[in-house]
């Protein structure tokens, strides 16, 4: 077989993956070990064909995957590799570039700045912010409070959210700074009068959190932040993308204020895992911090390279999946799929509000709905585990003040009213099973 034959047996067959993903179960079925215990457990020593690859991934990967490219993929955050993301991460394989210096890929460089520029005009931002991509938004929250450290070095304090993201607390962790968690409101948001920012070096505000997706009120924070001298991260992860859609740019007020702003396109941009897209205002700060030049990447030309913005140093070609994304759907198809999202999971809130057997516990912003069953915690964790292990959908918890919260998260570009109506149909049929 050729490269060309085996490359466009791959591609079939991730098309007729993509056809039929939604009848496969959501999570994977299989016990701990299993997928190991199904593979050799020494490598060949002798060259095999690429099409036994292709039989091993239906014959023995398949049942061990679970499938964030289903419809009906309702955990964590919605997620979605879009054909045009998928074949521009055959071509990023392709053509491997190094994006370690602007000589050793020019493209790669430019095309990333322009990007960032083009998504920055389409989430409404401030012109002139300058941007990059990282592979996630923990590293990107990492790298900006080591730049918001190295200006403040005697301030050791970082301040966020009772409900910010983990890896805040990972990365105040690995930059031996201090977390103070600020207590939020009954809405989940953090309130920005108990902030106390003496010693203070950073706040990391976040738009759209991992629980609840509340919205902290990012301009008061900016406010105390400015008035303090404070770096304002802002993460909005998941939530970034939704400033695409002029309705629900009201929850990002304030966030062009901020000295850092963190998006994920590989959330619910349709962009394949990984993209985080990170904007400053201050450059300068972050170069300062990550800028090490050493003799074997001294050139003549007068570009600073990207990685001098960052602590890698070489670099993916991310910018080509995130421009075919932003071409192939446009802005409209972007905001038509926020739109349909959004106006889904608004009927999902409104079928659980309107069953006496359910509530709804926190206010919904975007396209997340955290519920449960009006019984004991226990009941509500036997309900998910029956509803995960049905394989029919995939659903993931939460707390909040102490009780065991389910969360239907809606953000696989897939995803349909019937798809949602059907894990409505399985939550109930579950939970009359008790
Ligand atoms: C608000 C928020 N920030 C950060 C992250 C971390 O994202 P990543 O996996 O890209 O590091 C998440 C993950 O869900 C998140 O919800």
């Amino acid at each position: 077989m050729t490269f060309r034959e085996d490359g466009a047996l791959a591609v079939d067959w991730v098309a007729s993956y993509l056809e039929r993903v939604r009848e496969l179960p959501v999570l994977a079925q299989v016990e701990p070990g299993a997928v190991r215990a199904a593979l050799p457990r020494s490598p060949p020593d002798e060259p095999e064909p690429f099409g036994a690859v292709l039989r091993d991934l239906d014959e023995v990967l398949l049942p061990g995957l679970s499938h964030s490219q289903s419809p009906r993929w309702f955990a964590y955050f919605g997620i979605t590799s879009s054909e045009p993301g998928v074949l521009a991460e055959l071509l990023i394989a392709g053509l491997n570039q190094l994006g370690i210096l602007w000589r050793t890929s020019p493209v790669l460089q430019e095309l990333e700045e322009l990007t960032l520029d083009w998504l920055a005009q389409l989430l409404g931002l401030p012109e002139g912010l300058h941007g990059h991509i990282e592979d996630t938004a923990s590293t990107s929250t990492l790298v900006s409070l080591a730049a918001a450290r190295s200006i403040r070095p005697d301030a050791r304090t970082v301040l966020c959210s009772e409900h910010a993201h983990s890896s805040v607390d990972k990365a105040a962790k690995l930059l031996e700074l201090d977390l103070r968690k600020v207590p939020a409101d009954n809405e989940f948001r953090l309130r920005p009068e108990l902030l106390e920012l003496d010693g203070a070096c950073a706040v990391v505000a976040t738009i759209g959190t991992t629980s609840t997706t509340s919205v902290d009120p990012v301009p008061a924070i900016a406010d105390r932040c400015a008035a303090a001298g404070v770096w304002l991260h802002v993460d909005a992860a998941y939530a970034g993308t939704a400033a695409l859609c002029p309705e629900l740019r009201h929850h990002f007020a304030g966030w062009e204020r901020a000295d850092s702003i963190v998006v994920n396109p590989h959330k619910w941009l349709g962009v394949p895992i990984d993209c985080s897209t990170l904007w400053t205002r201050r450059p300068d700060v972050y170069r300062d911090a990550f800028s090490l030049v050493p003799e074997y990447l001294r050139v003549g030309e007068e570009v600073a390279s990207l990685s001098e913005y960052t602590q890698v140093l070489g670099r993916r070609f991310r910018a080509l999946k995130l421009w075919a994304v932003l071409r192939c759907y446009g802005r409209t198809g972007l905001q038509g799929r926020i739109r349909e999202h959004v106006r889904l999971a608004a009927l999902f809130e409104g079928w659980v509000r309107a069953d006496a057997e359910w509530e709804v516990v926190a206010p919904r912003p975007f396209s997340v709905v955290c519920f449960r069953l009006r019984r004991l915690d226990e009941e509500n964790e036997r309900l998910l585990e029956r509803v995960n292990a049905s394989g029919d959908i995939f659903v993931s918890h939460t707390r909040l003040r102490g009780r065991y919260v389910l969360r239907l998260a809606i953000g696989n570009f897939g995803t349909t009213e019937e798809d949602v109506r059907f894990a409505w149909e399985v939550l109930r049929r579950e939970a009359s099973r008790s």
